[in-house]
């Protein structure tokens, strides 16, 4: 079966609590559900991952490679700053959808920019819990592309 690496982070771990009316009530765990429950329907599996460190994503990253087929990833504000998640991206050349629970181009004009969507096969943002299930949904259809 086709494997999956989601990837949380920084603050995801605080979702449900986290500024609520930006990100939602939805916990992590509860994503995490969500998203195993449509991996079920789309025949996939789905392994997830968070933190708050960069290197330790970035080492999550190497790791992927020979084992996960694809990457959906919510890099938090690591999005906006980080040079190294986006070339751990390009070198293991694995297919990745970035997610965004909030719309990061109605927010502030630092969050407008991502270093990971060009290196992306795309990506989804505003949605709340729905970017990461119509994430997953469409790298499963890019993967079969
Ligand atoms: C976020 C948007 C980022 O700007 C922010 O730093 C986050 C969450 C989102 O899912 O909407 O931590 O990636």
């Amino acid at each position: 079966m086709l494997e999956v690496l989601v990837l949380h982070g920084p603050n995801l771990n605080l979702l449900g609590q986290r500024e609520p009316e930006v990100y939602g009530s939805l916990t992590l765990e509860g994503i995490n559900r969500l998203l195993d429950s449509e991996a079920r329907s789309l025949k996939v599996k789905v392994s997830s991952f968070q933190s708050n460190h960069e290197g330790a994503l970035v080492d999550a990253i190497h790791q992927a490679r020979g084992r996960y087929v694809g990457l959906l990833i919510n890099a938090g504000a690591y999005t906006h700053t980080s040079v190294a998640i986006r070339d751990a991206i390009a070198a293991v050349a694995i297919p990745t959808v970035e997610v965004h629970l909030s719309n990061i181009y109605r927010r502030e004009s630092f969050r407008h920019h991502s270093y990971i969507a060009p290196v992306a096969v795309g990506q989804i943002s505003g949605f709340g819990a729905e970017s990461y299930r119509l994430g997953l949904h469409a790298l499963v259809s890019a993967l079969g592309d």
